[in-house]
């Protein structure tokens, strides 16, 4: 694990290349079962200019949920959308009870964490919210650590509960 994350950070190092601009374009939320989980809501809301946001709400119909595994890639498009850089999967719920020994998965769930409400150990029994979160707080919190070689990108995520893969949810972006 150890030498994945250094591996990683290395290979973010070595891509080097400062983007001017990133604007995320969409996002995109599948469930695979709907006696499951389903999607209340899920969209980029563009306020003014400068204020833009993420928010979604997931409804959980079979709670309590215990056991959780979230499967986080980057994806960039050539000639359609092709794994980019890393393909990782994470035990939500023994991340959530020790955040500290999984530096990647911690750093990601950073990056949203002020604006949800699913900050708490498991189970899961209600439903999970993203609520506004900016734009702006994402960028700034992505490209201070992660310079990107320009183009289009793709956040792509599966959800599983109990092995199954109950929903997607697909964040686009360009760096420009
Ligand atoms: C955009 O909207 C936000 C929230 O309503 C507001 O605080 C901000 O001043 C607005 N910015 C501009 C440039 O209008
Ligand atoms: C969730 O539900 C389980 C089982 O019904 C219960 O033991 C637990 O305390 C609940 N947790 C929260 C945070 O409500
Ligand atoms: C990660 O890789 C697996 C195996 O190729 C693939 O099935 C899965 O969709 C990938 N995950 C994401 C989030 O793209």
């Amino acid at each position: 694990m150890k030498f994945i994350t250094n591996f990683v950070l290395m290979l973010l190092l070595t891509l080097r290349e400062i983007a001017g601009h990133v604007e995320f374009t969409n996002v995109v939320c599948n469930s695979f079962d709907k006696s499951f989980a389903d999607f209340e809501y899920c969209h980029i809301k563009a306020v003014n200019r400068s204020y833009k946001y993420v928010s979604l709400k997931v409804n959980l119909y079979k709670v309590p949920v215990t056991k959780i595994k979230v499967n986080l890639a980057l994806w960039k498009r050539y000639n359609g959308y092709k794994p980019f850089l890393y393909n990782v999967t994470v035990d939500a719920c023994k991340f959530l009870a020790n955040p500290a020994k999984n530096p990647i998965a911690n750093f990601l769930f950073g990056s949203f964490l002020p604006y949800t409400n699913a900050n708490h150990l498991c189970p899961f029994n209600e439903s999970i919210i993203l609520d506004k979160l900016p734009i702006d707080f994402l960028n700034h919190y992505l490209t201070k650590v992660l310079p990107f070689p320009l183009g289009d990108y793709g956040g792509f995520s599966n959800w599983y509960a109990y092995d199954v893969n109950r929903a997607s949810v697909k964040l686009y972006a360009t760096l420009s």
